[in-house]
């Protein structure tokens, strides 16, 4: 694997890589890598000949300098883990590569950033879509995937694809989680022993909402309720939200109709934990 640190770099070795026609697959992320990343660059493995992985901490997404600097990412134990997975190129650029003084552009997709993490997080989904937009023009992928732990900004990006008329193909990755049922997250590193205990029900409410759809159950404020029973059960429960979305544009509803997605973010020893899972008909 070949690690290009600037845009030039990364630009010669894309285009010299593709010219004999070869189709470029991207995994954009943060880095902090586990098997959820692992799994997005395995699953475009059979979509494309080149893969392309990029580590970047971008600064604009957090709203929370806290958070931004508690992302630790050790960058050669990441490019190890690529390694092993056969991914062709990282690009891993520092902050005055991408963001150079005097920048002043960003993207911003409407509607779709305004509830859930947009409502909690001013400027993440400008953050977001820009810092994607910039990436996209670097690496020039034909394939990209993002993961559906991250629901609100993988719909993000697939509208902004759309809007903008991108020519890259957008493909949703399947939500890892741990052994016990722990959606896998950079930031589970962040938890207490006792923390990731009652990290779980988190996912426990998420299975048990489930099982009831399962069993029937169709209404929202059921489902949503057996979410927050199990959530409220770890001593100092902090919820932030819990909702029904439709999967395709990611309005709230009252019943579930075809595809659907119950979204969920509690905190955790002061960590925002994001978990989802699909509930279709
Ligand atoms: P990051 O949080 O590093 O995530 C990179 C990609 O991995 C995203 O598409 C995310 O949804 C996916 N991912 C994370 N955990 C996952 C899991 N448990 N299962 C499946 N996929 C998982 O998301 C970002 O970075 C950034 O916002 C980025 C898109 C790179 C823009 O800066």
């Amino acid at each position: 694997m070949k690690t290009l640190m600037t845009v030039d770099e990364c630009r010669s070795a894309l285009r010299s890589a593709r010219s004999g026609g070869a189709t470029v697959g991207f995994v954009p992320t943060m880095g902090a890598l586990h098997e959820g990343h692992i799994s997005l660059a395995r699953a475009v493995r059979s979509l494309c000949d080149i893969r392309v992985c990029s580590i970047f901490v971008n600064p604009t997404q957090f709203n929370d300098p806290k958070d931004y600097e508690a992302y630790r990412v050790n960058l050669s134990r990441d490019q190890e883990m690529l390694e092993r997975e056969g991914v062709d190129f990282l690009f891993a650029p520092n902050v005055c590569e991408i963001y150079p003084e005097g920048f002043q552009t960003t993207v911003s997709v409407n509607e779709i950033s305004k509830p859930f993490e947009g409502a909690l997080r001013p400027g993440h989904f400008t953050g977001v879509a820009s810092v994607v937009t910039i990436l996209f023009n670097i690496v020039e992928p034909d394939v990209a995937i993002f993961g559906e732990k991250d629901f609100q900004q993988l719909t993000l990006i697939e509208r902004m694809v759309r809007d903008l008329k991108m020519d890259i193909r957008i493909v949703r990755g399947a939500l890892v989680r741990d052994s016990d049922g722990l959606a896998l997250s950079s930031r589970n590193a962040r938890l207490s022993c006792e923390g990731r205990t009652h990290a779980l029900l988190i996912s426990k409410g998420l299975f048990a909402a489930e099982r009831a759809f399962n069993e029937g159950e169709r209404a929202a404020a059921v489902l949503t309720r057996l979410v927050q029973e199990s959530i409220e059960s770890m001593p100092e429960p902090v919820i932030e939200y819990i909702a029904l979305v439709d999967e395709n544009n990611l309005q709230e509803v009252q019943t579930v109709q075809g595809s659907c997605r119950l979204l969920v973010v509690a905190r955790v020893d002061g960590v925002r934990l994001l978990d989802n899972i699909a509930l279709r008909e």
